[in-house]
């Protein structure tokens, strides 16, 4: 039996592989390597010392998942494949509802067909919109304020609607908070196409001399500092997370959302801090205004997830950015530089 990973070559799901597979769990992963690259498939083999297949497919493609169901004895799915660029989405919608909403009912189309019928959903904290205050609690109204957060909003409610038709289903909606950091080997991390949109990527590029220096959105919010507050996580403990969600959907029936955040927040200017003392490097920044649609203050209320997964976050902000430097200090260019082929199924 194997567990189907979409999306597995990318950041959350390179990570979540080598969870899995160091749990010696069987593995098939379905990506397009639209934002990713095989090599950090590779990086996962030698990692981990295991093999599995992996299929350059688009979950679009209802032919190419059946072809993989048909192949695989699916048990469970942790679906990840998805467009995560917020600007993007404003200015690309279709693409984005297409992307995730369709490309989700298709999974859940050829995961009916098969009776397969356990799924983990990497929704994201974005749920939650414009609140008044943190902690967030899992229970509060959820709202989307762009179009990528109404395609997790919108997959949460088709999930949720398949259970209510059917419910032999298992399904975990794992809201994601700030994921940063690398696995400690080195080998794989966060590799962004072109300059990236989020903090630890920015400050990690300008650390390793990519970028020249960071612009800090806005210190003029409600916070001890002026600075954006967000509950970051390390990718690591992210993936343990979904190893977690994967055990309570195999065991039980139902649909439920679990944040996944450490519940601590950190403002921007203690994250670059924080990594300064972690590198050695000095990060220049500017303050410029605050980047339209960014909330103040994220964190999470994990106590859910500790109570109904036996999962909580473990390492600490100097650990994530210690983390992320040494993957960026390792790999400058990310995979590119050392792109080999990987063996990918048709
Ligand atoms: P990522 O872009 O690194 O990984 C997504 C993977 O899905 C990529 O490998 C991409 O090539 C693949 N993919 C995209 N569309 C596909 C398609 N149609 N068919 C097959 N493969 C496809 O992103 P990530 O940071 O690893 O995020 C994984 C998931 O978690 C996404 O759904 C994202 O929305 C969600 N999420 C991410 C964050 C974050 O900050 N990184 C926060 C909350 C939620
Ligand atoms: N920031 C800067 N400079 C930068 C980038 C970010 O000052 O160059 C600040 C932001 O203003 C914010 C904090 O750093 O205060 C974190 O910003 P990120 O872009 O790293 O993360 P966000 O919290 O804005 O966004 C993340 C995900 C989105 C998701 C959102 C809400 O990237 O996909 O959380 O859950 F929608």
């Amino acid at each position: 039996m194997s567990i189907l990973v979409t999306g597995g070559a990318g950041y959350i799901g390179s990570h979540t592989c080598v969870e899995l597979l160091n749990e010696d769990y069987e593995i098939v992963v379905v990506d397009n390597f639209s934002n990713s690259k095989p090599e950090s498939l590779n990086r996962v083999r030698e990692i981990t010392g295991k093999d599995f297949p992996v299929y350059k497919a688009d979950i679009l493609d209802r032919e190419a998942l059946t072809a993989v169901f048909k192949e695989n004895d699916v048990e469970a799915i942790i679906h990840f494949a998805g467009l995560k660029a917020v600007g993007e989405s404003v200015s690309n919608p279709l693409r984005y509802y297409e992307n995730n909403i369709t490309g989700t009912l298709n999974l859940c189309g050829v995961m009916e067909k098969f009776t397969v019928n356990k799924m983990v959903f990497s929704s994201s904290a974005t749920v939650y919109g414009l609140q008044d205050g943190a902690p967030f609690h899992e229970d509060l109204p959820l709202q989307a304020t762009n179009p990528y957060g109404r395609t997790k909003l919108m997959i949460e409610d088709i999930l949720r609607d398949i259970y209510t038709a059917n419910q032999n289903w298992g399904i975990a909606l794992l809201r994601y908070f700030n994921p940063i950091g690398a696995h400690h080997s080195g080998l794989i991390g966060e590799d962004p196409n072109g300059v990236p949109n989020n903090l630890l990527p920015y400050i990690s590029q300008v650390a390793v001399g990519k970028l020249k220096k960071l612009t800090v959105f806005g210190n003029d919010y409600p916070t001890h500092d002026g600075t954006g507050i967000r509950d970051y996580i390390h990718v690591v403990d992210l993936a343990k997370g979904h190893l977690k969600a994967l055990e309570k959907v195999l065991n039980d029936k139902g649909v439920e959302a679990y944040n996944l955040g450490t519940g601590n927040g950190y403002s921007v200017l203690e994250m670059i801090q924080t990594f300064e003392n972690v590198s050695c490097q000095k990060i220049p920044y500017d303050i410029q205004n605050r980047r339209p649609g960014d909330i103040a203050i994220s964190f999470a209320d994990p106590s859910k997830a500790q109570r109904g997964l036996n999962w909580q976050a473990e390492k600490d902000c100097h650990d994530m950015c210690l983390d992320s430097w040494q993957w960026q200090k390792n790999n400058p260019d990310g995979y590119a530089a050392t792109e080999k082929q990987t063996e990918v199924k048709a």
